[in-house]
């Protein structure tokens, strides 16, 4: 169950659409925050140049006037009480004994005044503040003596404003709820798209799965390939070692099969034979014991028979299982093949073959005596075996400073080409009653390969039809682990 959960969370779908869904969600809100951060901004910088240029217009007419020394101006007062109306804000005007002479707001008028903006005022700066806590923008803009204007030397007084920016701060509210909206939909938008993705993607991967779902189950749907899922280049890549790996699997269970049957074969024959044998005998009355003793040894021919069939397979069996099997000792080979030839010369000289050994050099080697002269056994058996009448078999043994090479070259039937790379399966034989009449299972050239294979060695064969077979052997001097 917890499995279950942990893969679903794994699963590459959800992973896209919550990426796609993060992606979306992070990039509405920052672009809301940027929108809101520069509207501020040049809201409140476009309302600021706004506010000092009119003030300074205001205070040119002052100057102009010579408000200062006459404040009780009509027209500049009413000025700037329309002034304070327009922006719903403050103004005072200050003069140079920092006194305010003017309060649209009535309600500091004589009072003095001293703070740091009026003092830097006084100095000709215009000043401008914005505070965003409590949402004002506050100007100080230095009045002149209308002679001295252009010089801007002499300033005879001031002028603060004090503007609201609630309208800015309103709109800022309204642009908060309407992008947060609009942050929501396109999130919801993106939901929606990154589902339709991430599903279009995942797609091929999941047919992938139910496809391999549907081979184990045995739906195998009559297909060229059992994979075939080539909507992207790396599905294509999967489809296509699945299928290697897939045929492989086929391959060595096909030919599992035949060697199972092959072998329920092989050792059905010799008891079919001997079932005939002795039900010949039986069904027989007054039998002469010449008959019951020719049957006899014809039965013990196919004992002997099934009895080499079922040693073979051992030995094929155990030479599968692992090389740790092998026991390596320093053999004289010369001996070795001395010994060898021994035991077959009979065979050879029963069917007139001329049997020979030729040694250029002593050599020694770390190998499996047993194993490798079983091997050899079967190779120049072989040679015998598959010859002509007054034929000749050569077994050459040479070596150098690594490997030790041998040869086995006979005069014999030759092997076709094409079927020069089956030889070494189980129970292949080129061709199957003339080797069934010489009494071959198929299993020799097996056992050979492999055990040479074990001992980290060669095999090769060259061979042409009807004029005879070469199979050259290398194996190394020192027993490689
Ligand atoms: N020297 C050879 N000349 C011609 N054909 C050969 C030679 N060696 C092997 N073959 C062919 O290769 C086949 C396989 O040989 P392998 O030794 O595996 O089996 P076998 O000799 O028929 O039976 P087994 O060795 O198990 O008694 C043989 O049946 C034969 O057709
Ligand atoms: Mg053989």
């Amino acid at each position: 169950m917890k499995k279950k959960k942990y893969q679903r969370i794994n699963s590459l779908k959800i992973r896209l659409i919550c990426l796609i869904m993060l992606l979306g969600v992070l990039s509405g809100l920052i672009v809301r925050m940027g929108v809101m951060i520069v509207y501020e901004k040049e809201a409140v910088s476009a309302e600021s140049i706004e506010i000092l240029s009119y003030a300074k217009v205001l205070a040119n007419d002052m100057a102009a006037a010579n408000y200062l020394e006459h404040p009780d101006l009509e027209s500049i007062t009413s000025q700037l009480k329309l002034m304070s109306r327009i922006y719903d804000g403050r103004i005072m005007v200050i003069d140079e004994t920092f006194r305010i002479i003017e309060d649209t707001y009535q309600m500091d008028e004589g009072k003095t005044i001293i703070s740091e903006e009026v003092v830097r005022s006084y100095s000709g700066e215009e000043i401008i503040n914005y505070d965003d806590e409590y949402h004002y923008i506050e100007l100080s803009i230095p009045l002149k003596a209308y002679e001295n204007a252009e010089e801007g030397d002499q300033v005879i007084g001031m002028m603060m404003v004090s503007v609201s920016t609630d309208d800015i701060e309103n709109m800022l509210t309204y642009i908060k709820k309407t992008s947060l909206i609009l942050v929501l939909v396109w999130t919801a938008c993106l939901v929606a798209v990154s589902v339709f993705a991430a599903i279009r993607i995942t797609l091929p991967f999941e047919r992938i799965a139910r496809d391999i779902s549907d081979l184990q189950n045995g739906f195998t749907d009559d297909r060229d390939e059992a994979l075939a899922v080539n909507n992207y280049t790396e599905t294509a890549k999967i489809s296509e070692q699945f299928n290697r790996l897939y045929s492989r699997m086929r391959l060595l269970d096909q030919s599992r099969q035949d060697f199972v049957s092959n072998v329920s074969h092989e050792l059905k024959t010799p008891l079919t034979s001997m079932k005939v044998l002795a039900d010949s005998l039986n069904g027989q009355e007054d039998v002469p014991i010449e008959l019951y003793r020719d049957f006899m040894q014809d039965i013990g021919i196919e004992i002997e028979r099934e009895n080499k069939i079922i040693n073979d397979l051992l030995s094929l069996v155990k030479m599968d299982r692992s090389a740790a099997d092998l026991n390596i000792a320093v053999i004289n080979i010369n001996e070795m093949l001395d010994l060898i030839l021994k035991r077959l010369r009979p065979i050879a000289e029963q069917q007139h073959i001329e049997l020979v050994l030729e040694s250029f050099r002593p050599v020694s080697a770390e190998i499996d005596e047993v194993k490798l002269t079983l091997a050899i056994t079967n190779l120049i058996e072989n040679a015998i075996k598959y010859n002509k009448e007054n034929g000749w078999v050569h077994v050459s043994l040479n070596a150098d400073h690594q490997y030790f090479y041998l040869k086995v070259e006979d005069s014999g039937i030759g092997i076709p080409e094409e079927e020069q790379e089956h030889i070494y399966e189980r129970f292949y034989r080129v061709d199957k009653s003339h080797s069934r009449e010489i009494g071959g299972t198929g299993l020799g050239l097996a056992i050979t390969r492999n055990a040479i294979v074990m001992h980290r060695g060669a095999i090769k064969v060259f061979s042409v039809e009807g004029e005879g077979t070469t199979f050259t052997v290398r194996i190394p001097l020192n027993y490689i682990e």
